[in-house]
């Protein structure tokens, strides 16, 4: 019988990477606090309409990638494929609207989606996500990218860019998708011109073609109109404030008339952070503005803007840039014995280590002690204390410094402080 394996596009995060992944939330969480944004721990699940609603009928998430199944109760559920449907729904459900505007969200989490896996593209993956939500003031579009970009900062990454654009409101977006399929329609190679699911994109979702990484498909939408010069003036003072305040974060900002993103709630502001590290699959974070994202799914009118960030990418980019974030975590001491009344002693002995902060590990396999000292050294262990006959019968403990080879015997009951202020030492 073949052993069995995770799925296609889930993967394994072991411990010489998770420690890397508790960093980035560590990150994550102080850059919240500092932005005044609160942690809400969301469902993994959700009722299918919520998404086919909210992020729309016609996107590729809701048509080919979601994860969606009948419970026993009868009910369609999907797992989310994102958070921002998930705020919002929170948001309503909670009353939050009551409480002083606006109210800035986050959380992290797994989020499922049935894509085709590549470097950087997986079925499971995790998402850090911000939103704000009760207002529609530019200023906090912006204060959105800031929280991105400080997040980033602290991570120590650079080389980013960000590209901006607006697609508009109901009011003026049908007026742009108008002026583009007029456009793709009189151009040369006409509708015909397109690759197959761009001429399926053409009356469902014209848009998404700008966005298709075909060359045939990119060459003729080259020269398409601009969305930017189809906006209503309240979209086009929405863009110019957000633009404005953009030039004063410090960061490669691009304005992209072709940025359209993959989710259809999206009014206004749009925007997507670029690593070039990453490969095809460069988008290390993605967001904008989603004011009608709330009568979608059945509420009043609530604005909001946000943006959302692959853990998996964040670590991938920390790794392209040869970032320094620290080392994972080591054992500080391990504990060798040669016997069974030495292995209690050294129980007793981990717990005291463990409560002055030590990181401790010891010996359950009842191995040579040999044996013990070589999967000490393995794990990278900083000390060794032992506890053999000689031991059991003074009352002391044997220590070796790892680093040194320094060995000596300390009286047990100095064996914690001594251990603490040489590992102090050691760091100096
Ligand atoms: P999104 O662009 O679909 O936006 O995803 C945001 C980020 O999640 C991407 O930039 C990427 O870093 C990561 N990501 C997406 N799909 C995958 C995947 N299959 N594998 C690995 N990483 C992936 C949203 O999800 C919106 N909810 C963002 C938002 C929040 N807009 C407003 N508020």
């Amino acid at each position: 019988m073949e052993v069995i394996k995770a799925p296609r596009g889930t993967r394994d995060v072991l411990g010489d990477e998770s420690w890397k992944w508790a960093h980035v939330l560590d990150v994550c969480r102080k850059t919240a606090d500092d932005f005044g944004y609160s942690e809400v721990l969301l469902p993994i699940f959700e009722h299918t309409e919520l998404f086919s609603r909210g992020i729309g009928d016609t996107t590729d998430v809701v048509e080919k990638e979601m994860y969606t199944f009948i419970d026993r109760g009868d009910r369609s559920i999907t797992l989310r494929p994102e958070l921002t449907a998930s705020m919002v729904r929170s948001y309503l459900e909670h009353e939050m609207r009551r409480m002083p505007q606006p109210v800035k969200l986050w959380s992290a989490g797994p989020m499922f989606r049935y894509e085709r896996p590549q470097k950087g593209r997986y079925r499971q993956f995790w998402q850090i996500d911000f939103e704000i939500l009760g207002v529609s003031n530019p200023m906090s579009d912006l204060e959105t990218i800031d929280t991105s970009m400080e997040i980033y900062r602290r991570l120590g990454l650079t080389n980013l860019q960000v590209l901006t654009n607006s697609v508009g409101c109901p009011k003026c977006r049908p007026v742009y998708r108008e002026a583009l399929k007029s456009f793709i329609s009189s151009s040369p190679g006409g509708l015909g011109g397109l690759c197959e699911t761009c001429q399926g994109r053409f009356d469902r979702n014209p848009l998404r073609i700008l966005d298709c990484k075909i060359p045939r498909c990119k060459e003729l939408t080259e020269s398409a109109p601009s969305m930017i010069d189809s906006l209503c003036d309240e979209c086009r003072e929405h863009f110019d404030s957000v633009t404005r305040g953009l030039s004063r974060i410090d960061a490669d900002v691009r304005i992209d008339n072709r940025l359209v993103r993959g989710l259809d709630y999206y009014t206004k502001t749009a925007y997507e952070i670029l690593a070039g590290e990453l490969g095809s699959q460069n988008a290390v974070c993605g967001g904008g503005r989603y004011d009608n994202l709330s009568e979608a799914i059945g509420g009043p009118h609530v604005p909001g803007v946000g943006f959302a960030s692959g853990i998996e990418r964040i670590v991938l980019t920390l790794e392209g840039q040869g970032v320094y974030i620290g080392k994972k975590p080591e054992i500080d001491v391990y504990i060798v014995t040669a016997s069974v009344d030495a292995a209690i002693e050294a129980s007793a002995l981990a717990h005291e280590l463990r409560s002055v902060g030590l990181a401790v590990d010891l010996d359950y396999a009842r191995r040579a002690m040999k044996a013990q000292m070589k999967h000490a050294s393995s794990i990278g262990a900083s000390f060794v204390c032992i506890i053999g006959g000689d031991e059991m019968a003074s009352g002391a403990i044997g220590v070796k410094n790892m680093k040194s080879g320094e060995q000596m015997s300390v009286p047990r009951s100095e064996t914690a402080a001594r251990i603490a202020s040489w590992g102090e030492e050691m760091v100096k």
